[in-house]
């Protein structure tokens, strides 16, 4: 059997395009931004508009478009909060940073035993090969450990990865860089002998778990507490104070903080400053 009738074609229908509701209220962006603070420490208020525009990009790239939802789906997932945070905390590292303090540490190391170095944070691993490669050139032996920790997991699977840009090692002495460094590519990767000696973590030092790294000889915490107010800061070298040995050394970026921390004496030299551990006044 066939119909006499020619059935229509049916056309298919076309959607009218879904009108989106854009709208970004700046005052649930600031209740986002002290969530944020109270778990990380990361206080954003004196760059708040330009952090609110951040914030409204990533969403936009989440087709996410106000930050009712924003705010819930951070709460709800661990992925986008870790992302929001690495979009957050991008910083800038380099080779040889503020190079005078691995000297000090170096001439530290003739007289005192230092078993433990911890880097926080470490960002991309600059730092901890910085230091190693410095101490490794002076004494031909690495036999401490050094940790880093950060809470950018971008960043630490670079500091994993251990290969480097050319601006990134800009500061390194060329025979350095051909001694301690493969070309792969337009990249520079440390090699081996010195990579093995470290070790990355994802650790937020505001965090309980914290602690649980135990002491360290050398504690370096150099351009993080920019991120933080007074009171964080405070905090945070309390806690720095409980986790260094009696006879340790805690390294500053030199614009870090603008009081001398309690429980601290700060010390100059010709390579610059850095703080150990007073017993008065505590
Ligand atoms: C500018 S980098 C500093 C890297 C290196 N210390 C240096 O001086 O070159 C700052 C780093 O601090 C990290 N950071 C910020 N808040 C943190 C926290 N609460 N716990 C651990 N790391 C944190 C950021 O993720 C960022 O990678």
């Amino acid at each position: 059997m066939f119909s006499l009738f020619k059935r229509k074609k049916v056309e298919p229908v076309e959607e009218p395009p879904k009108k989106v509701e854009i709208f970004f209220d700046d005052s649930i962006a600031k209740a986002i931004l002290v969530e944020i603070k109270k778990e990380f420490g990361l206080d954003y208020e004196r760059q708040e508009y330009i952090t609110f525009r951040k914030l409204e990009r990533f969403a936009l790239k989440h087709d996410i478009y106000d930050f009712k939802k924003l705010s819930a789906m951070i709460q709800s997932s661990q992925t986008l909060k870790k992302e929001l945070i690495n979009m957050l905390t991008v910083g800038e590292t380099y080779f040889y940073r503020e190079l005078g303090h691995f000297e000090i540490l170096s001439k530290h190391m003739e007289q005192h035993r230092v078993s433990k170095i911890l880097c926080a944070p470490s960002s991309s691993g600059e730092e901890v090969y910085s230091i190693l490669l410095y101490l490794f050139e002076k004494q031909k032996r690495v036999d401490f450990d050094i940790i880093g920790i950060d809470i950018n997991s971008d960043a630490l699977e670079s500091a994993k990865e251990a290969c480097y840009s050319q601006r990134s090692v800009s500061k390194l002495p060329s025979e350095l860089l051909s001694r301690h460094f493969e070309k792969r590519g337009d990249g520079f990767c440390v090699k081996q002998n010195l990579k093995k000696s470290a070790t990355f973590k994802y650790q937020n030092v505001f965090d309980d778990s914290f602690e649980t790294l135990g002491k360290f000889d050398i504690i370096f915490c150099r351009n993080m507490l920019i991120y933080f107010n007074d009171n964080e800061k405070k905090l945070l070298l309390k806690k720095f104070r409980n986790q260094l040995s009696d006879n340790g050394i805690l390294f500053l970026g030199h614009a870090d903080i603008a009081f001398i921390p309690e429980g601290y004496t700060k010390k100059h030299t010709k390579d610059g400053s850095y703080y150990i551990k007073s017993f008065s006044n505590i």
